[in-house]
């Protein structure tokens, strides 16, 4: 049976480590399995040849993907979906895995309402946002590459009397921005699940500083859209000289750490298993209690990642 592999939507650490045990099984299992380049925008345009162990000897350390990826708005549109799904039909392909995201698997969503298709997807994002699935593949390497830059930022922090006010990514999600908070011990946490009180908040922090703090690390989620707010706020109303880290992309690269590449394996082998025991299936790998399921795909677009409450909490133990 012919399968196939394409990375959606932002690129993740683990999304390489997927691809080569995709390969890997695929030829175990006795099947032939397919690389389908540059996303959505390569299904379309048929970018997709069989691939052999050589074309992914070498990439389980390496961050990004080997096969690339995009963002693609021709698929928004019926005629190119179509054209996809022909392509699709003309190399004999019957299961299709996509490592991506939300807005990815919406695309998949759709798609699979309107052609016969078998996927799985597998949750492949750094900002850990999708329903159903406790775990997305290249959270571990992101939280590590902020855990650094907090670390380093906190090392010139302690060393001057001033803030330090650190931008995360995440989207609209602050996953990623309330771990970072927790393990890099930060004093102010802004993201967009909780209202921040700059007034109560402030008072504690004057009063530190009053009694001996010299500096202070501040970490805003993107999706806060906060952080000129809270730049003015550390400076004219905490007191404190303030300088501003926007960490941006450097928190999608780097080599995946062992946990990204442990779940990638897993991932990957469950999604294989089930198109191979599956016929027009629809599903997202989740990962739930140390357990790998398959979940419907509507299921997963159609509701909303929550923040676990022990982490909503854990913002109010910064206090
Ligand atoms: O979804 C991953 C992510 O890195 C988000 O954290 C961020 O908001 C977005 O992608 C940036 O997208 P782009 O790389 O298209 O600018």
């Amino acid at each position: 049976m012919a399968l196939a592999i394409m990375s959606s939507g932002g690129d993740a650490p683990g999304m390489n480590p997927a691809i080569k045990k995709f390969v890997d099984y695929a030829f175990k299992m006795g099947e032939r399995p397919y690389l389908i380049y540059d996303g959505l925008e390569g299904l379309i345009d048929n970018k997709i040849q069989e691939a052999s162990h050589h074309d992914v000897a070498g990439i389980v350390h390496r961050g990004g993907t080997i096969i690339r990826s995009s963002r693609s708005k021709r698929f928004f549109e019926y005629e190119y979906r179509l054209k996809a799904y022909n392509n699709l039909k003309e190399h004999g392909i019957a299961g299709l895995i996509v490592l991506g995201g939300d807005g990815s698997f919406r695309a998949m969503e759709k798609f699979s309402s309107e052609f016969a298709l078998n996927f799985v997807g597998i949750p492949s994002t750094i900002d850990n946002d999708i329903y159903g699935t406790e775990y997305c593949l290249g959270v571990d390497t992101a939280l590590n590459v902020i855990r650094d830059a907090l670390d380093k930022i906190r090392d010139t922090a302690s060393s001057f009397n001033r803030a330090f006010l650190v931008e995360v990514m995440g989207r609209n999600c602050g996953y990623l921005t309330i771990v970072s908070a927790m393990v890099s011990g930060a004093e102010v946490c802004v993201i967009p699940e909780l209202e921040f009180d700059y007034e109560k908040e402030g008072e504690r922090l004057r009063k530190e500083v009053e009694s001996g703090r010299n500096y202070i690390l501040a970490v805003v989620s993107e999706g806060a859209k906060q952080t000129s707010q809270v730049h003015t706020w550390l400076q004219e109303s905490v007191g404190l000289e303030t300088r501003v880290s926007i960490l941006g992309h450097i928190q999608r690269g780097g080599n995946p750490t062992v946990r990204d590449r442990m779940m990638a394996f897993d991932f990957t082998i469950t999604a294989v298993n089930h198109l191979l025991s599956h016929h027009n299936s629809n599903k997202m790998v989740a990962y739930q209690k140390g357990e790998f399921k398959l979940k419907e795909i509507k299921e997963v677009v159609s509701n909303r990642y929550e923040l676990p409450q022990r982490f909503l909490d854990a913002v109010n133990f910064l206090d």
